[in-house]
C-alpha cells in the first residue's frame, strides 16, 4: 500500500492501492499500445499478473484482485458456509455482511424490524457469529440496505468489488468497479484465490447538457433501458461520459448505475469527478478524495482517444421524466406519451401504491425531492391518494430525514415508512389493499417490476419511475397524470400545477448516523464460536467433500439422461427453496427437479437401477451414494445456462455424483462444478448424446493421466453387456485439475495453505 491511507473509517486494515494500481495500467498501456477507457484501467488496475494476462475486450479471461467483497444476508450464507469448510483461520480479502433481504413490510419500520429478528434469529446468530469468527464486518438487520452502505461507507474512486446481489453496480456512482457476482466468486476471493471475470467490452454513453424541472437520474437510466433493451448490456460495462456528467449528484450517479442491472450490463461506471469528492466530503472521507485527486489525470480517467464498442449519446436538457413498465423495466414510456399509451394497452390507471426509497432511488436528495412536492400539494390542501410508502436505503438516511423533517412530511401525507431493508422490492411485503388476481397498477422508484416480484400477484402492473415522479402519482393517484402539463384541484376546486421538485444533494447539516448498527469482528477471535444448530433446517454446516479415491470410476449409473433445455432452475429451483440456501441437505431434495428426463418425459421421474422403482431425481441420486455407486448426468446443450447459484453445483457433489456429461455448458456452471470437484466433460461426438440410453452404465477411464487439453476416453457398458468406447473433451486447466483430484476447489486451497 501507498501512503497508508485507509479506504475507509470501519476498517483499520485497508488501504488505498492507487500506485499499484496505476503501475498495473501502465504496464498494460505498454504492452497494448492503446490508450483506455476509465473502466478498463479500472479493471487491468487489478489484473493479477498484468504482464502476462491476455487481454482483448469481449474474448479474454481476466483474472483480477479484486479490493472488497460484500455480501447480503439471503447469498451470504452458503458463501460463508463454504468459506468455512475450507477450514481458513480468516478472510483474504475485506468482506461485509448486510442484513437487508429478510425483513419484511407489514406496519412499518420498528415493528416489522422486530418480527424479522425474531423470524431470522438463527440465521442472523450463524451470520454474526461466523463474521466476528473470519473477521468479517457485519451490519446487523436495521442497518440498511447492502448498496447504500456500501456507497456510504466503503465505496471509493478507482476500486474493483464484488457483491453477491445483482445491484451491487450501484456504488460505480462513486467512480469505482462494482460487479455482482455468485456467491462461488465470492468464496474465491475470501479465500485468497483471483477472481476470474471475462474481459467485458465497454459501452460509451456520452452526457451532455443539463436536466431540470422533473427530469432527475433515475430518467437517464430508464431512457437508457427503452434503448438498449434488458439484454442490451451483456457482457459489457457501461461507461458514462462527457460534460453531462459534472452538473449531478454522486447519488445520483449511484442511481443510474444500480439500474444499469436492468440492461444485463456487468456494471456501470461514472469516471472520477467533483460530486463525487462532496460526497466522499459529506460522508467523512475527505482523505479519500484528496489522494484520489491526485491519480485523477493518471489512473482515475479515461485516456484520450479511448474507443467504445458501442456507443450512445443523451442530452440531458431534452431529457423528460420515463416511466418503465409494466412486467419489465425496458418498456420505457416518455411521461409525455403515458395517457396515450396506458389507454391503448389497458393499463389500470387507479395508482393503488406509490413506493420510494429502495437500494436505487433513497438518497437524502431523493428524500427531499419527493418532500418538496408533498409540501407544495399539503399547501393546497391535499394529501396521498394512493397508499405511499417510504423505505430508507439506510439507517444514516433514515436518521438524519427524520431530524431534518421530511419523515414527518411523509407521515403528514398519509405515507408509512418502513424499515431500512429491501421489503416490498424483493417480495417482502404483506400487502393487503387488494387480493391476489386483482388486475391493479403500482408506481416504484425501485429498479425491477418483473411479474409478481413485490407482492406476489402475477395482475399487479409494476411501473418504475423516479422517487419524485412516484410521489407526483401518490397525489394523483392516476397512471395518466402529468405533472408537467395537468392540473390538480386543491381543497377548494381550485385549479393548480405542481411545482417541480427541489431538493439539496447534500444535507446541510451533515449526516446524522443514527444508531450504531455495525458489528467489528473483535480482535480475539479464536475463541469465537459460530452458531449453527444441530436441528435446524435453515443452516447447516458442511462437510469438506471427499478427496478423488485415485481410480478410474467403472460403470457408473445414468441418474438421468436429461431432455432439452436444462438452466439453474431446472436444476435448483428458486421460489419456496430459497429458504434452504444456507442447508445444503435441505436444499438438495431440488436437484434437477425441473428437468425432464428423456426416459419418459416427465420432471422428478426417474427409475432407480438397482431397486427398479421410479423415483424422484434427489431421492435416487441419494440413494445411489448411499449404497456407494457413483453417477452421472447426461444433458445436451447449454446446460446450467441462467443464474450463476453455486447451488446447482454443490447439489450434485453433495448426492454423489460424478461427473456431468453433456453436448455443451454455460460457462459459470462449468466452472461451478469444477470448483465442487465434479467432472463436466463434453461429448466429443455430438452424436453420442443420441446413442446413450438410460440404462447404459458409463466408466471415465485414464484419469491417472488426466490433463489439460487431453481428452478423457469413456466406455459404455449396454444392458446386454456390449460395450462401446468414445472421447470426452474437456476445459479443464492444471490447477483446476487439482481441485478435481483434492475433492473441490476449497480443499484445494487448504491443502496449498497446509491446513
Ligand atoms: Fe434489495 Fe431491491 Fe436493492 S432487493 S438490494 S432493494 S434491488
Amino acid at each position: 500500500p501507498d501512503s497508508k491511507v485507509l479506504q475507509n473509517l470501519v476498517e483499520d486494515f485497508s488501504y488505498l492501492n492507487y500506485k499499484q494500481n496505476l503501475e498495473n495500467v501502465k504496464i498494460v498501456q505498454e504492452r497494448l499500445k492503446r490508450p483506455l477507457t476509465y473502466a478498463e484501467k479500472l479493471l487491468y488496475g487489478h489484473l493479477d499478473k498484468p504482464h502476462e494476462q491476455d487481454i482483448e475486450r469481449g474474448v479474454s479471461y481476466l483474472k483480477l484482485r479484486p479490493d472488497r467483497v460484500a455480501c447480503q444476508d439471503a447469498t451470504a450464507q452458503m458463501a460463508i458456509l463454504q468459506f468455512m469448510s475450507a477450514g481458513l483461520p480468516q478472510v483474504a480479502t475485506p468482506v461485509t455482511v448486510h442484513c437487508d433481504h429478510l425483513i419484511q413490510a407489514q406496519v412499518g419500520g420498528a415493528a416489522d424490524l422486530t418480527r424479522a429478528i425474531n423470524l431470522n434469529k438463527e440465521v442472523y446468530d450463524f451470520l454474526a457469529s461466523a463474521c466476528a469468527k473470519y473477521n468479517i464486518g457485519f451490519w446487523k438487520p436495521g442497518s440498511g440496505i447492502i448498496h447504500q452502505i456500501v456507497l456510504e461507507n466503503y465505496a471509493f474512486p478507482g476500486a474493483l468489488i464484488i457483491g453477491t446481489d445483482s445491484h451491487t453496480p450501484n456504488a460505480g456512482g462513486l467512480g469505482q468497479l462494482a460487479i455482482g457476482v455468485g456467491g462461488a466468486d465470492a468464496v474465491d476471493v475470501m479465500s485468497g484465490l483471483p477472481w476470474e471475470l471475462k474481459a467485458p467490452k465497454v459501452m460509451g454513453v456520452k452526457l451532455t447538457g443539463k436536466m431540470s424541472g422533473w427530469a432527475s437520474p433515475k430518467d437517464i437510466i430508464l431512457k437508457l433501458a427503452g434503448i438498449t433493451t434488458v439484454k442490451g448490456g451483456t457482457g459489457k460495462i457501461v461507461e458514462y461520459y462527457g460534460p453531462g456528467v459534472e452538473t449531478f449528484s454522486c447519488t445520483g450517479m449511484g442511481t443510474i448505475c444500480n439500474m444499469g442491472a436492468e440492461i444485463g450490463a456487468t456494471t456501470s461506471v461514472f469516471p472520477f469527478n467533483k460530486s463525487m469528492v462532496d460526497y466522499l466530503d459529506a460522508t467523512k472521507r475527505s482523505q479519500v478524495a484528496e489522494f484520489a485527486s491526485v491519480y485523477k489525470d493518471s489512473f482515475l480517467s479515461a485516456d484520450e482517444g479511448c474507443e467504445y464498442d458501442e456507443h450512445h449519446e443523451i442530452d440531458l436538457s431534452t431529457l423528460e421524466p420515463y416511466v418503465n413498465g409494466p412486467f419489465t423495466p425496458d418498456l420505457a414510456t416518455p411521461i409525455s406519451k403515458m395517457k396515450e399509451v396506458a389507454a391503448a394497452n389497458g393499463w389500470p390507471f387507479e395508482v393503488k401504491v406509490g413506493l420510494i426509497g429502495s437500494c436505487t432511488n433513497s438518497s437524502y436528495e431523493d428524500m427531499t425531492r419527493s418532500a418538496s412536492i408533498i409540501k407544495d400539494a399539503a399547501s393546497h390542501g391535499l394529501k396521498a391518494k394512493s397508499i405511499f410508502t417510504v423505505t430508507p436505503g439506510s439507517e444514516q438516511v433514515r436518521a438524519t430525514i427524520e431530524r431534518d423533517g421530511q419523515i414527518a412530511t411523509f407521515k403528514e401525507f398519509g405515507g408509512v415508512v418502513l424499515a431500512n431493508a429491501c421489503g416490498p422490492c424483493i417480495g417482502q411485503w404483506d400487502r393487503r389493499d387488494i387480493k391476489k388476481g386483482d388486475k391493479n397498477t403500482i408506481v416504484s422508484s425501485f429498479n425491477r417490476n418483473f411479474t409478481s416480484r413485490n407482492d406476489g400477484n402475477p395482475a399487479t402492473h409494476a411501473f418504475v419511475a423516479s422517487p419524485e415522479m412516484v410521489t407526483a402519482y401518490a397525489i394523483a393517484g392516476d397512471l395518466r397524470f402529468n405533472p408537467m402539463t395537468d392540473k390538480l384541484k386543491d381543497k377548494d376546486g381550485n385549479e393548480f400545477l405542481l411545482q417541480p421538485p427541489s431538493g439539496v444533494g447534500l444535507p446541510p447539516k451533515g449526516y446524522d448516523a443514527g444508531e450504531n448498527t455495525y458489528q467489528a469482528p473483535p480482535v480475539d477471535r479464536a475463541s469465537v464460536e459460530v452458531v449453527v444448530s444441530p436441528t435446524s433446517d435453515r443452516l447447516q454446516l458442511l462437510t469438506p467433500f471427499k478427496k478423488w479415491d485415485g481410480k478410474d470410476a467403472i460403470e457408473m449409473q445414468i441418474l438421468i439422461k436429461a431432455k432439452g433445455k436444462v438452466t439453474t432452475d431446472h436444476i435448483s429451483m428458486a421460489g419456496p427453496w430459497l429458504k434452504y440456501r444456507g442447508h445444503l441437505q435441505n436444499i438438495s431434495n431440488n436437484y434437477m427437479i425441473g428437468a425432464i428426463n428423456s426416459e419418459n418425459d416427465k420432471a422428478n421421474c426417474v427409475l432407480n437401477r438397482v431397486t427398479g422403482e421410479w423415483a424422484g431425481v434427489p431421492e435416487v441420486a441419494g440413494y445411489y451414494r448411499d449404497h456407494g455407486i457413483k453417477w452421472v448426468v447426461v444433458g445436451a446443450e447449454n446446460m446450467g445456462e441462467g443464474s450463476s447459484r453455486e447451488h446447482a453445483a454443490l447439489e450434485p457433489r453433495y448426492l454423489g455424483g460424478f461427473a456431468i456429461i453433456t453436448k455443451s455448458f454455460a460457462r459459470i456452471h462449468e466452472t461451478n462444478l469444477k470448483k465442487q470437484g465434479l467432472l463436466p466433460l463434453n461429448f466429443v461426438k455430438h452424436e453420442d448424446y443420441d446413442m446413450i440410453q438410460p440404462d447404459d452404465k458409463i466408466s471415465i477411464l485414464g484419469l491417472e493421466g488426466f490433463a489439460p487439453g487431453k481428452n478423457l476416453t469413456y466406455e459404455v457398458t449396454k444392458a446386454n453387456g456390449e460395450k462401446w468406447t468414445s472421447e470426452l473433451s474437456h476445459t479443464f486447466n492444471q490447477e483446476q485439475i487439482g481441485w478435481f483430484k483434492a475433492g473441490s476447489a476449497l480443499n484445494r486451497m487448504a491443502e496449498l495453505s497446509g491446513k
